[in-house]
């Protein structure tokens, strides 16, 4: 059989596509600003150490905030950002990161 090495990449890369054509993404939250320089406007982390969030499920992102702001999660970064933030904006937030794509953005800044 003929191989079709070249093939493989395309394959690898067909879910991300997809995913990207089928994701409508929410309305970026005002607050966003806020996580941004940590977690990127697109959850793909722009610090070491920082972890990305895009395509996170919902639940999971918003349960982590909460157990920043009541301390049940003790990272200081994390207790400050969360600190101001209402139900509502966590609520936001969370839509907004889990309804970004996990695959490597094009422009990536990240290593
Ligand atoms: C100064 C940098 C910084 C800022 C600003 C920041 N974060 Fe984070 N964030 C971190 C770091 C570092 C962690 C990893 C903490 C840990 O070990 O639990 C984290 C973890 C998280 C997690 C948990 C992810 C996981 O997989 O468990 C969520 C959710 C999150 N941040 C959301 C936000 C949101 C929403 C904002 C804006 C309101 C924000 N962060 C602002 C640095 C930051």
């Amino acid at each position: 059989m003929r191989k079709l090495p070249w093939i493989a990449p395309l394959l690898a890369l067909a879910p991300c596509v997809l995913a990207q054509a089928a994701t409508e993404s929410p309305t970026p939250p005002p607050q966003l600003g806020l996580c941004a320089a940590c977690h990127g406007e697109d959850g793909h982390a722009r610090i070491p150490g920082a972890p990305n969030l895009a395509g996170q499920p919902y639940q999971y992102l918003l349960q982590a905030l909460h157990e920043y702001r009541n301390g049940e999660r003790k990272v200081p970064v994390m207790r400050a950002a969360a600190g101001p933030l209402t139900e509502q904006d966590m609520q936001a937030l969370a839509h907004w990161f889990s309804a970004q794509s996990p695959c490597k953005p094009k422009q990536a800044d990240a290593p």
